[in-house]
């Protein structure tokens, strides 16, 4: 069989604070977002060339992928890529658990193709894997990733496609400045021999590590980012600074710098885009060159700050 491998990009657009919209919610991330206020991040990514984004059935339990769906509809399919996921926590109890939650994702994002599709995390890799290759040989998927996988998790996965004729084509994990557990653990490694793209989540750690929060000015109050992350903001100020002081030379702001360092890295950022300024970010952080001795200094900088960003549903990387 021949297979038409994923083409990852430069950087993908991450829409888990999008399932904040809406009455209900405001809980994970506390921005209270519009849907026109969407609609021009949307159309600004588009105009710039930033056409795949990443969403999941649990962010917002349905409202990211509703809104997304809706806000991508003035768009031809063909211009732009869907990511989402199925979350095992999440499953039905039908014969097809990810079948039955691929067609719930394919009714709310209003299309009858997935570009890429992953399992969320290991929760039982020898189950759920399987269930990925009816999708795959229908077409409804175009291709598969695994998420919050470690090294042995992605190999089995691996396994269990290659039996079919097809294979993991694409890895998500957490991966930023603060959290490079997946470069230890050897994934990234891993992907640059095998070919397969990674996709760094939470390269700015929610905001964390934009420059824009301090204990002057936290992450919105009662927002679960806000109890991540505002009691280590003042042990990530040296290291926003220098990304801050990087970015001055090239014209770029930390945060930009922030996502120049995942793509000097060999990933391509999955960036949680909430305002249509972080795609003039998204922008500029392609042009940013950064020297190793600037990356040295900062991965310094960003050991000393001493904190852990492991994510609640994250487990350890290695083993
Ligand atoms: N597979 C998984 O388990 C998993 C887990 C987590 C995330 N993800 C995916 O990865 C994506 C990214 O993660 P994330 O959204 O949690 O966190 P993130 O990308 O680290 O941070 C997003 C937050 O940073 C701020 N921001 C974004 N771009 C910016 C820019 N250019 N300049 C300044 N501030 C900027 C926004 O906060 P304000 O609104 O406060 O400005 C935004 O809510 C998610 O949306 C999701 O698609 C996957």
């Amino acid at each position: 069989m021949t297979m038409d491998y994923l083409k990852a990009p430069t950087v993908a657009l991450g829409t888990w604070a999008w399932g904040d919209s809406g009455e209900t919610g405001d809980g994970y991330f506390g921005s209270r977002l519009t849907q026109a206020g969407l609609e021009e991040v949307a159309e600004k990514a588009h105009a710039s060339g930033f056409t795949l984004w990443d969403t999941a059935m649990v962010y917002g339990m349905g409202r990211s992928e509703t809104l997304l769906g809706e806000i991508l509809k003035r768009y031809a399919r063909s211009g732009y890529q869907l990511s989402t996921k199925f979350t095992p926590q999440a499953a039905g109890t039908g014969d097809d658990p990810v079948a039955d939650m691929l067609e719930q994702s394919l009714a709310r994002l209003g299309t009858d193709y997935i570009d890429l599709y992953w399992i969320h995390n290991p929760a039982d890799v020898a189950r759920w894997t399987p269930h990925l290759i009816p999708l795959l040989k229908s077409g409804k998927v175009k291709h598969v990733g695994v998420s919050n996988h470690n090294l042995s998790e992605i190999e089995l996965a691996n396994r269990i496609l290659g039996e079919a004729g097809f294979r993991v084509e694409a890895i998500q994990n957490h991966y930023s400045l603060l959290y490079r557990s997946s470069e230890q653990a050897g994934i990234l490694d891993y992907c640059r021999n095998q070919g397969i793209p990674f996709f760094a989540y939470m390269v700015l750690e929610q905001g964390a590590l934009t420059g824009n929060y301090s204990p002057e000015n936290p992450l919105p109050k009662g927002s679960s980012r806000a109890a991540a992350y505002n009691g280590m903001l003042p042990q990530l100020k040296a290291l926003t600074d220098m990304l801050v002081s990087i970015g001055q030379k090239q014209d770029a702001a930390a945060p930009d710098v922030a996502i120049a360092w995942a793509i000097a890295k060999g990933t391509t950022p999955i960036i949680g885009v909430t305002k249509s300024d972080h795609v003039d970010s998204l922008v500029r952080a392609g042009s940013i060159s950064l020297t190793g001795d600037d990356i040295a200094e900062l991965e310094a900088l960003a050991d000393a700050a001493d904190v852990n960003t492991r994510g609640w549903w994250e487990k350890e990387m290695q083993g």
